[in-house]
C-alpha cells in the first residue's frame, strides 16, 4: 500500500471509530460489541505507531477516556459553585489572614480558627436533598449552571440516597469531591490520562451502567444553600456530615495561626505519597459561619477560604527558542519553547519567561539549560539558568521593539501607583487593529466568564479567524453557518449545536457584557461595579463622552487607571463600531439588585474617617447588602456622609456646603436597626 492509500484506510477507521463512539457514549446505544470496538481502537493505535505520518485529532490516542456526553440537562445552581484563590507560601497566607483581619476590623490575629482540609484533586458535585431524599445531583459546570448527573452520582456508594437523622436540614445542597483512589485507577489507567480525568469522564457518561463500573468515591466538605440548618461552624458541620452518613476527609483539622498552618502543610506534603488519593494542596476555611457570612465573596472566590497548593515540581530542560506571544491587552510575553520534559506527570514544552525585565535580569538565552517549575494548574515558568552549561556561542536575547504581529511600536507604561515604568512591554496599537490582539480579544469575548459560548473554544476562534469567518466580536452573531457546515470536522448536527449555543447567549447580563469587551483594567469585579452603577446597557453605550466616563470615578473601587483605560476604549473608532453592532444583536439585561428593597433603598452613602470596630470594606458590603449605594465623591447625588474618627475636613465642609446630611456611626447603624 502506498502512503496515500494507507492514509485513506486510516481515516476510514477513524471515521468508524468516531461513529461508534457517538453511538456508545452519546446515544447510549452501541452498534458493535465491546470487543469489536476495542479491536478497531487497537488497529488505529498500531497504524499510528508504525506510520508516524498518520495523525488525526479524532484518534483514540488524542481523545482520552470516554467522550463526555453533551446531552445532560443544564440546571442553575441556587448558590453558585465558586472556585478558590491560591496561596503558594507563608507570605501568601499572611496576606490572606491580613485581609481577613482588616475586613473584620479584628485586633488579635490569633482569634481566627481555620478548618484545614486536604484538597482532593477530583471533580466537585452538588447533591440536593429535600426532606432527606437525594433529589438531584449536579456537576459544577461553569459554576453558575451545572449538568444534571443525578443517575450517575446515585451509583456512587459513598453518596447516601436517603438520610433520616433528625437534625438533617429540611433542604440542603451538600457539596463535595468525586474522585478515584490511586489503586483503583491503576486498573483502568490505559483508558485515562490521570485519576481526575477518570473521575470526570465516568461522571459525565450518558450510560450510568458505565459509571457504576468505575469505583468512584465521594468526600463531602461544604454546602450551597440550606433550610433550617442550625450549625455554627465548619468543624461541627464536618462532624455532622459524618453523622448523616457522608465520608469526610480523615485528615481534616482545626488550626489557629499561620505558623501552624505551615506546619500542617509540611506534614501533609510529606505524607502525600502514602495517601490513597491525590491531593494537590490544603483548603483553609474560616471556621465560624457568622464570620464567613460577614466576609462574603469577591468576584469569583470567597474571602473566607483559600487553597494552599503544594510546592512546585521542577525539572531541567533546554531552551530551543524564545517566542513572543501577544495577549489580549497587547502585553508581549516571552515564552521559552523547551525540550519536552515530564514535570510531576505532565509533559511540559512551553514555559513562560514573564516579561522583558525578567529576561534581562536572569540573562536568559536560547540554548540555555534551565530549571522549569510547575505548580498545580499554574503555567510552568523558568526559575533559573545553569550558567556553567551555557554554550560558548550564545547571544543575548534581544526583545523586539516592534510588535511581531502588527509592526506597531511597543511601549512600557508608566504606573501611576508605583511611580515606576511597567516591567511589561506592550503593543501600542489600538486593539483590534493588531491581528494577535484581535484574536485574543475574541477568545476572551467567548470565554467562560464572558459570553461563555459552549463549544466555541480557543481553537475554533483561531480556525474561524484563519478562514476569515470572524474579525470582530459581532461577527460571531452573523456567522455563515452554510460555510461552516462544509468545513472538515463539522456537520449538520455540530453546526446546529453551535448555532444554538450562540443564540442562547445573546441574552446576557450587563456585567458579563462589560467584562467580555476585554477593556484593560476592567476585570470581573470592576465590570460588576460599573454595571451596578450604570444599571442599564443604554447607559453604558452612551458613556462615550469624557464627562460621562469621569462620572464613573464616583464608584468606590474605580480609580484613575480604570477611567483612563475606559476613555481610551471609547476613543477608538473600531471599539465604537463593535459596540453599536453588538447593541443591535444582543439583549442585555438591566441590573436587578437581588435585594433592592433593603433598609437603605435608594440612598447613597460616603465614608470618611475611621469607624469603630468595623472596617471600611465591611461597612461598604453592609450598605450594599441593604440596597444602599456607595459613592466616593461628595456631590449632589450624595444623601449621607458617614463621619468616623478623624474625618477629612474638606469632605465635611463640602458636604455642609451642599446641605448633605452628615451622620456618625451610631446614627448610620440605627438606620440598619443595629446598635453600634
Ligand atoms: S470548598 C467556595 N473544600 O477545590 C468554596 N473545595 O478551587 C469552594 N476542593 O471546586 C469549595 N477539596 O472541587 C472546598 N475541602 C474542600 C475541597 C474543595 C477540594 C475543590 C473543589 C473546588 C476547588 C476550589
Amino acid at each position: 500500500m502506498n502512503d496515500k492509500d494507507l492514509e485513506i484506510e486510516y481515516l476510514k477507521k477513524i471515521d468508524l471509530f468516531q461513529r461508534h463512539n457517538k453511538h456508545y457514549y452519546d446515544k447510549n446505544k452501541p452498534i458493535v460489541s465491546d470487543q469489536e470496538f476495542d479491536l478497531l481502537k487497537k488497529d488505529i493505535i498500531d497504524l499510528e505507531s508504525k506510520y508516524k505520518f498518520l495523525k488525526s485529532e479524532y484518534s483514540p490516542t488524542k481523545s482520552i477516556g470516554f467522550k463526555p456526553s453533551k446531552n445532560f440537562q443544564k440546571i442553575k445552581h441556587k448558590v453558585p459553585m465558586l472556585s478558590l484563590g491560591n496561596a503558594f507560601n507563608e507570605e501568601d497566607l499572611k496576606n490572606f489572614e491580613k485581609k481577613i483581619i482588616n475586613f473584620l476590623s479584628l485586633k488579635d490575629v490569633n482569634t481566627i480558627e481555620y478548618s484545614a482540609e486536604p484538597k482532593i484533586d477530583g471533580i466537585s458535585a452538588s447533591l440536593i436533598y429535600i426532606n432527606g431524599k437525594l433529589t438531584k445531583g449536579l456537576s459544577r459546570g461553569d459554576g453558575n449552571e451545572g449538568e444534571d448527573i443525578t443517575q450517575n452520582l446515585k451509583t456512587i456508594k459513598d453518596i447516601p440516597l436517603e438520610i433520616t437523622k433528625s437534625n438533617f436540614p429540611k433542604e440542603i445542597d451538600i457539596r463535595g469531591e468525586v474522585f478515584i483512589e490511586n489503586n483503583d485507577f491503576k486498573k483502568i489507567k490505559d483508558k485515562f490520562a490521570n485519576p481526575r480525568n477518570a473521575a470526570s469522564g465516568s461522571l459525565r457518561q450518558k450510560n450510568s451502567l458505565i459509571t457504576a463500573k468505575i469505583p468512584l468515591k465521594f468526600i463531602a466538605y461544604t454546602y450551597g444553600y440550606e433550610k433550617k440548618m442550625n450549625i455554627k461552624n465548619q468543624t461541627s458541620f464536618l462532624e455532622n456530615l459524618k453523622l448523616w452518613g457522608f465520608k469526610t476527609n480523615p485528615f481534616n483539622k482545626k488550626i489557629i495561626g499561620v505558623k501552624n498552618l505551615m506546619l500542617n502543610h509540611k506534614e501533609l506534603e510529606e505524607k502525600r505519597k502514602e495517601l490513597a488519593f491525590d491531593i494537590d494542596g490544603i483548603v483553609y476555611k474560616v471556621n465560624d459561619f457568622d464570620l464567613q457570612k460577614r466576609l462574603g465573596f469577591a468576584a469569583n472566590a470567597p474571602r473566607w477560604a483559600i487553597a494552599h497548593k503544594f510546592s512546585a515540581n521542577s525539572s531541567i530542560s533546554e531552551i530551543m527558542n524564545i517566542e513572543i506571544q501577544i495577549g489580549r491587552t497587547g502585553a508581549l510575553t516571552p515564552v521559552a519553547k523547551i525540550k519536552p520534559v515530564n514535570i510531576g506527570g505532565v509533559i511540559v514544552s512551553n514555559a513562560t519567561l514573564h516579561n522583558e525585565d525578567e529576561i534581562v535580569r536572569k540573562d536568559i538565552r536560547v540554548g540555555d539549560t534551565v530549571t522549569v517549575e510547575r505548580a498545580g494548574d499554574v503555567i510552568p515558568h523558568v526559575v533559573s539558568v545553569d550558567l556553567k552549561k551555557r554554550k560558548q556561542n550564545s547571544k543575548k536575547f534581544i526583545f523586539p521593539l516592534k510588535c511581531p504581529s502588527c509592526g506597531s511600536k511597543t511601549i512600557k507604561d508608566y504606573n501611576e501607583t508605583t511611580k515606576r515604568q511597567d516591567a511589561v512591554r506592550r503593543c501600542a496599537s489600538e486593539g483590534f487593529e493588531c491581528e494577535k490582539i484581535a484574536i485574543e480579544r475574541i477568545k476572551h469575548f467567548v470565554s467562560k466568564d464572558a459570553f461563555n459560548i459552549d463549544g466555541f473554544g480557543k481553537k475554533i476562534v483561531e480556525n474561524f479567524w484563519n478562514l476569515k469567518l470572524v474579525r470582530l466580536p459581532q461577527d460571531i452573531f452573523k456567522l455563515n453557518y452554510n460555510k461552516i457546515e462544509e468545513l472538515e470536522g463539522w456537520g449538520k448536527l455540530s453546526v446546529a449545536n453551535l448555532r444554538f449555543s450562540i443564540e442562547e447567549k445573546k441574552n446576557i447580563s450587563l456585567e458579563r457584557f462589560i467584562y467580555s469587551l476585554g477593556i484593560r483594567h476592567i476585570g470581573q469585579e470592576n465590570a460588576k461595579l460599573i454595571a451596578r452603577h450604570l444599571k442599564t446597557a443604554s447607559n453604558f453605550f452612551r458613556l462615550s463622552g469624557e464627562k460621562n466616563i469621569e462620572s464613573l470615578s464616583n464608584i468606590d473601587g474605580i480609580g484613575i487607571t480604570q477611567i483612563q483605560s475606559i476613555k481610551k476604549f471609547f476613543l477608538n473608532k473600531t471599539n465604537l463600531k463593535v459596540l453599536s453592532e453588538l447593541e443591535k444583536n444582543l439583549l442585555i439585561k438591566d441590573i436587578i439588585l437581588i435585594n433592592n428593597n433593603g433598609l437603605l433603598k435608594n440612598k447613597t452613602f460616603m465614608l470618611t474617617g475611621k469607624l469603630n470596630g468595623i472596617s471600611r470594606a465591611e461597612a461598604k458590603s453592609l450598605i450594599e447588602q441593604n440596597s444602599g449605594k456607595i459613592i466616593s465623591n461628595v456631590n449632589k447625588k450624595l444623601d449621607y456622609l458617614i463621619a468616623g474618627d478623624k474625618p477629612t475636613l474638606k469632605k465635611i465642609n463640602t458636604a455642609k456646603e451642599w446641605n448633605i446630611k452628615i451622620i456618625n456611626q451610631t446614627e448610620w447603624l440605627k438606620m440598619l436597626n443595629k446598635s453600634g
